[in-house]
């Protein structure tokens, strides 16, 4: 028998208080970017270089959350969620970084979570999700030693204002994947290369992460303190020794960078000797200690499994990957493998550290070509990825791993980074011109399923 149907999907199985919701991000969802006081974000300025999107599109408009952020969150209810994932924009809050308080920005969240309560979503709110504003890029960004500072005063502020009524937060989305694509391979905003950034985003981002998790326990009486990573198995293309030792490389830094050093471990510098240069930064400061930092979850976020043979071209990592269609097995509308068995052994590989206490599933999702036809989006392939993954971390619950809440990725179509708008994530379509929302097969597939939970 195929373990993975060995118990029988349902939502009810997840068991009481389990936390069904959907995950946006403001860079991705708000547009809205010269209304209300807010300020510029490194994805404003990066997005006007030429060829850094695809279609030469920006987030400045995007699915317009800022201005329709009641009818989305109708909709996230209508579908039968029980909790609601966005994120702050830090320019909205504070558009020069750090100083002035901008008070519309403020009551534009407290008008969100007020709505979010209302409805029976308990919001689960990200600190940091890859909007930094501007003027802080200009001074360094997450390259320097003053994003200590300028990160606390954002925590700060966030938790002051919004900590009565939001218990739930994440302190940075997905840190592996802003350093590396937005300062090593200048991918992301702000489209910074080379070694020396990257290590020095890693740092800092390292330490805000920590320091995010003491100022939100300092300041939020009875929250609930989590982090996220994303997360990928890596597995060698072939046995050879040097595609084996590729991988272990490549899941240092997809998988080891950001948790390791949360759980006191400090930087994982077996299998990867250039990660002893990260020591760096550590040995002068002496940061191993302020580095840990005891979560009350983590945030695991998957989308696919890599491949990776041994490649001595790539500069550093010596290793490349070997994409799904290459492979010939299934993958989604961006070439990712789809495979539900990798997922449930990642969640099982970040269970067994043994010190994390609970984990959230706070991503998950796939993109496809959509089309609306006749007022429906036929997205059975998105749905067969949902019953397929849902399974995966079912069967991991059932073995011990202690699972809190899923999120799906994402509610409505949005802004997906570099991709721009082609690749749609969302339960429920979006035209990018008129703005109208489609409920996909796939939101009315999570309908039916949530209704028993
Ligand atoms: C990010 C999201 C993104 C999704 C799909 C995650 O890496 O947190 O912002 O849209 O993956 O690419």
């Amino acid at each position: 028998m195929n373990p993975f149907q060995s118990a029988r999907l349902s939502a009810k199985a997840f068991g009481d208080n389990f936390l069904w919701g959907v995950a946006i991000a403001a860079q991705q969802n708000e547009g809205g970017h010269n209304v209300g006081g807010r300020g510029v974000s490194i994805w404003d300025v990066f997005s006007r270089r030429n060829g850094k999107i695809k279609g030469g599109t920006n987030p400045l408009v995007s699915c317009d959350f800022y201005h329709r952020y009641k009818e989305d969150l109708l909709l996230a209810k209508a579908l039968g969620f029980n909790s609601f994932r966005f994120s702050i924009s830090w320019p909205r809050i504070l558009p020069e970084g750090i100083g002035r308080v901008n008070k519309e920005g403020i009551a534009f969240y407290n008008k969100l979570i007020d709505e979010c309560l209302e409805l029976g979503l308990t919001p689960l709110v990200t600190l940091y999700h890859w909007d930094l504003p501007q003027p802080l890029e200009k001074e360094g960004g997450w390259t320097s030693y003053r994003m200590q500072r300028w990160f606390a005063r954002f925590a700060t502020v966030c938790a002051e204002e919004f900590g009565d009524r939001v218990k739930n937060w994440i302190v940075l989305n997905e840190p592996a994947s802003f350093t590396s694509l937005g300062y090593m391979l200048g991918k992301h905003a702000p489209g910074k290369t080379g070694l020396t950034n990257y290590f020095s985003a890693i740092h800092q981002a390292v330490l805000a992460q920590a320091d995010g998790g003491e100022i939100l326990r300092a300041l939020v009486h009875k929250s609930y303190i989590g982090t996220t990573f994303s997360c990928s198995e890596v597995l060698p293309f072939s046995t050879k020794e040097e595609d084996v030792l590729a991988a272990k490389r490549v899941d240092v830094i997809l998988n080891r960078l950001f948790i390791e050093p949360a759980l006191g471990r400090g930087y994982p510098q077996d299998d990867f000797k250039l990660i002893e240069r990260l020591e760096i930064h550590n040995k002068a400061w002496k940061y191993t200690d302020r580095m840990h930092f005891k979560f009350d979850f983590i945030g695991l976020q998957n989308y696919f499994p890599v491949v990776v043979r041994h490649n001595s071209i790539i500069p550093h990592i010596h290793a490349s990957e070997v994409k799904a269609a290459t492979r010939k097995v299934p993958h989604t509308g961006l070439g990712w493998e789809v495979n539900a068995e990798s997922f449930y052994r990642i969640i099982k590989r970040f269970w067994l550290y043994g010190t994390v206490k609970e984990i959230l599933i706070t991503e998950n999702g796939a993109a496809y070509k959509d089309e609306v036809k006749n007022a429906v989006v036929n997205d059975e392939q998105r749905v067969d990825y949902f019953k397929q993954h849902l399974q995966a971390a079912l069967r991991a619950k059932h073995e011990g791993v202690n699972i809190k809440g899923y999120y799906a990725w994402t509610l409505t179509d949005n802004f997906e980074w570099a991709e721009g708008y082609k690749a749609r994530f969302g339960l429920i379509h979006v035209d990018f011109k008129t703005q109208l929302r489609t409920i996909k097969n796939s939101g009315y597939w999570f309908r039916d399923f949530l209704k028993q939970a």
